[in-house]
């Protein structure tokens, strides 16, 4: 590489990578075909617009590329083509907060309301939290979780929802560590006719290896990032039922032109080569090793005295309490503690939260990334015993 400088900050930062035990839920590493992908020559390429409608010339090979991508994350979910009664995918979002955002434009009119998980419980920023534009244009109606069980209480979510009448209900949270009763909440969504809109941003890696509950059954629209347990580059990707109701249409719209310009292609064949990876075999045991090893980190933090959020987990994730479980170590100080002792993990708020975002009450663990370095639950049984020894002595 001819600059140097930068050349010497990725040099460091895989240094970085390589040294630290990563505990961040939304974090993964790519393989190296996904690298080569984003940065292929397709990063060079203008090409607004979709395959056969485009703005620019020369998109003989970005036309194919993106239809193999929107192929292969169908095929990854299981989902037919259609229509009627199938599926649409947009693989255009630059992100998964644009990726939301573009879903409220097409289904929710300005000024209505969106029903979400608040960020102190679990839910994020895009789920119509005031400090995202997300809670500027539309107010969210909060979903509850009951307070004893710190899940989501789905009487009261149907109840309120028949009540404030939501134009998009969305679930599948960013911080909240069991599976979600998709069934309940399409019951929600049509006590007061909304559409209802899984992100399941956190949990898709797990729903296509088969270690979570696929929300297809009951959703209308379902968006995810790729680059947390999907296991790809950065990006985001829209399904969407393609009914009478044209949501398809209305989404694509959304993104392009309502709310982005040229899609990424680099970043579309990274996706690509990710979603054929998730479709391996290899990737089904990845899964579900990634769960596996959430509960041996979780069951072992708790046998050390440790609070774990609603009791454990069904995902990749741990929710721990540091602060109201008698410990006295809020979560920022928690996070420091374990960076310095080489364990990367972020802090974050608990359900009923009493203290800031920016030092809440706890911290949150994840298995993807170390699951993919190969770890296996004997190893997150020693990394619950060092996080406990590392917070205990407050080193
Ligand atoms: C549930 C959920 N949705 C959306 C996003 C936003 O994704 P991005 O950071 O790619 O904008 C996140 C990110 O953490 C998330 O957890």
């Amino acid at each position: 590489m001819k600059d140097k400088q930068i050349e010497k900050l990725i040099k460091a930062e895989e240094q970085r990578q390589k040294k630290v035990i990563n505990l961040i839920p939304s974090e993964n590493y790519v393989s190296k075909d996904v690298l080569l992908a984003i940065g292929s020559i397709f990063d060079n390429k203008y090409a607004e617009g979709y395959p056969r409608a485009r703005y620019y010339g020369g998109q003989t090979n970005t036309d194919k590329l993106e239809e193999l991508c929107q192929e292969r994350a169908l095929k990854l979910f299981k989902l037919p083509k259609g229509p009627p009664g199938g599926w649409a995918v947009n693989v255009q979002p630059l992100s998964g907060s644009p990726a939301n955002l573009a879903v409220y434009v097409a289904l929710a009119p300005v000024g209505s309301k969106i029903m979400g998980l608040p960020l102190s419980s679990g839910g994020h920023l895009t789920h119509g939290q005031k400090v995202s534009f997300t809670g500027k244009v539309w107010t969210q109606v909060p979903i509850v979780l009951d307070p004893k069980t710190e899940l989501v209480d789905y009487k009261k979510m149907k109840e309120d929802a028949a009540r404030e009448k939501p134009a998009v209900i969305v679930v599948g949270f960013t911080a909240y560590p069991r599976v979600v009763d998709f069934r309940k909440c399409r019951e929600a969504a049509d006590a007061c006719g909304a559409y209802l809109m899984v992100d399941m941003s956190h949990f898709a890696g797990l729903v296509a290896g088969g270690a979570y509950p696929s929300p297809f059954e009951y959703a209308d629209v379902v968006t995810s990032t790729t680059h947390k347990t999907l296991r790809g580059p950065r990006g985001a990707l829209i399904f969407s039922k393609r009914d009478e109701r044209g949501i398809d249409k209305k989404i694509d719209r959304a993104i392009f032109p309502g709310l982005q310009g040229g899609p990424h292609m680099g970043q579309i064949a990274g996706i690509a080569v990710a979603l054929k990876e998730d479709a391996s075999p290899a990737f089904k045991k990845y899964a579900k090793q990634v769960v596996k090893n959430a509960r041996a980190l979780a069951a072992e933090l708790a046998k050390l005295g440790w609070r774990i959020i609603s009791g454990g987990t069904d995902s990749h994730l741990v929710l721990m309490d540091t602060w109201m479980g008698g410990k006295g170590i809020s979560g920022k100080e928690a996070e420091a503690l374990l960076e310095k002792n080489g364990i990367i993990c972020n802090k974050n708020t608990i359900p009923g939260e009493t203290r800031s975002p920016f030092d809440p009450s706890g911290i949150r663990l994840g298995t993807p990334a170390e699951t993919t370095r190969g770890r296996k639950e004997k190893d997150f049984i020693s990394i619950a015993r060092r996080i406990d020894k590392i917070l205990r002595g407050k080193k």
